[in-house]
């Protein structure tokens, strides 16, 4: 049985680690071949291939962290103590498509950063949802849930709005029909769709209930 198999938290919590390390170790072994002369799949446009990669897994896993929670009410499935190790990985990634694009696509020209910030509206809009990111991994530590306790989940509701801005990221950048843009899209607005649902669904149930003979 799956259940008497279980592994001990903190082991699943480094496979979890792991996992979500994996695409980072893949291509972090492709662009050192790469750099040694090796023929790769990033060798014809590593700036671009790279941006793709690591704007691909920092998205896909900034909606995976989104997903833990409905996953665990809808189907039990008790992942949601891995949403912080999950969220730090999507920021780890969003951190590594920012040094890629200004390292390998604008040769660190931090001039030409900020104009493509200014001026490219994509840009902008990945910008804004980094920034956006940042509280979210500077107070991630069990201390700094300790220290702000209620104000932890207002913080953290900034998920939301840094994931939506994200997905407009994508699809702005998009230059021909991108299924996975389209996937994502459809994913955030499930997401969102089911915790309005759930949210309007507590709100009628705590508001008072008028008998029709009064
Ligand atoms: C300062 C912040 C950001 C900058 C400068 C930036 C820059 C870029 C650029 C230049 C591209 C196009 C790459 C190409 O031409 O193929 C791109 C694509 C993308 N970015 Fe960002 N980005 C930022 C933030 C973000 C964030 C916060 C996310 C997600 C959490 C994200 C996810 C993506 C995705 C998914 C793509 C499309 C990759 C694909 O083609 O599959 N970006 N970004």
């Amino acid at each position: 049985m799956v259940g008497s198999l279980s592994l001990p938290t903190p082991v699943r919590r480094s496979l979890v680690h792991l996992l979500c390390a994996l695409p980072l170790v893949y291509w972090g072994w492709q662009t050192l071949l790469t750099a040694q002369g090796q023929f790769t799949p990033i060798s014809t446009d590593p700036g671009a291939v790279l941006a793709d990669k690591t704007g691909f897994w920092a998205i896909s896993l900034l909606l995976a962290s989104l997903a833990l929670t409905p996953l665990q009410r809808l189907f039990r499935l008790r992942w949601v103590k891995y949403r912080r190790a999950v969220g730090l990985w999507a920021f780890v990634y969003v951190l590594l498509h920012i040094v890629v694009f200004y390292t390998l696509i604008l040769g660190q020209d931090l001039a030409e950063f900020w104009q493509e910030v200014v001026e490219r509206p994509y840009i902008l809009v990945g910008a804004l949802a980094s920034l956006l990111l940042l509280p979210l991994a500077l107070t991630s530590t069990q201390a700094a849930m300790r220290q702000l306790k209620k104000r932890w989940q207002q913080v953290h509701y900034l998920v939301y709005p840094a994931a939506i801005l994200a997905v407009i990221h994508q699809l702005w950048q998009v230059k021909s029909f991108e299924l996975v843009a389209i996937i994502h899209t459809l994913v955030l607005v499930s997401l969102l769709g089911i915790r309005v649902y759930w949210w309007l669904g507590k709100r009628n149930a705590r508001r008072p209930k008028f008998s029709s003979q009064a």
